[in-house]
């Protein structure tokens, strides 16, 4: 039996009640529906400080850097989930992935590995603008395999149901369809000759 696609799930937002990190509750439960298994990560619990030269020099590279480059090695695919601040992805996305950059397997671990992205803002775009920028950041500089499909969840103040999903059918499908993608995709990858 073939194991079932591991997906690695980060929210580029550690605040409590994280919008973004609620899309990904929704999409957790929707790809473990579908037989997959998400693995979430916290950003926050890794405890990155900012990225410094002269830090990294006298004291090396902190242990959350390889946990980060560890989980992206152990995922088949990954689905990240940001705000943007100022039409930005955040600084705890992109400072986690400079210090995973800076660990020797992770080239390895981001080359080729399929990426969605989803973002979530109680703006009307919903974070729309960051995600272009972010697709920059991890298919160009990073190697990661963007998928073309993306999904940005505008209002979403009112965007989610008392008890977590989201209150509109054809946004749960836009998710969805970002999600069969990923899973398309990671699957193929896993099995080329099929
Ligand atoms: C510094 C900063 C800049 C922001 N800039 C934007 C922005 O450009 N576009 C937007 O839609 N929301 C912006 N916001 C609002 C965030 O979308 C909002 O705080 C959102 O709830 C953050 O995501 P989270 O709920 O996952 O933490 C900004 C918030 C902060 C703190």
């Amino acid at each position: 039996m073939t194991a079932p696609l591991r997906i690695l799930l980060i929210s580029g937002s550690a605040r409590r009640d994280s919008f973004n990190t609620r899309l990904l509750d929704v999409a957790a439960a929707r790809l473990h529906e579908a037989g997959a298994e998400p693995q979430r990560l916290d950003l926050g619990a890794l405890a990155l400080p900012i990225y410094d030269g002269d830090l990294e020099a006298a004291q090396g590279q902190p242990a959350g850097a390889q946990a980060l480059v560890d989980a992206l090695a152990a995922a088949d695919a990954l689905l990240i989930a940001s705000p943007e601040y100022n039409a930005f992805p955040t600084p705890l996305l992109i400072n986690a992935l400079d210090w995973a950059s800076r660990r020797p397997g992770f080239k390895a671990a981001a080359q080729g590995k399929p990426v969605a992205m989803v973002s979530a803002s109680p703006g009307t775009l919903g974070g729309l603008r960051g995600l272009l920028v972010l697709r920059n950041f991890l298919a160009v500089n990073l190697g990661f395999l963007v998928l073309p499909s993306q999904f940005a969840l505008g209002g979403a103040g009112k965007a989610f149901e008392a008890g977590g999903g989201l209150a509109e059918a054809a946004r749960l499908e836009a998710l969805d369809a970002v999600l069969a993608e990923l899973r398309a995709t990671a699957t193929a990858l896993r099995n080329p000759a099929a």
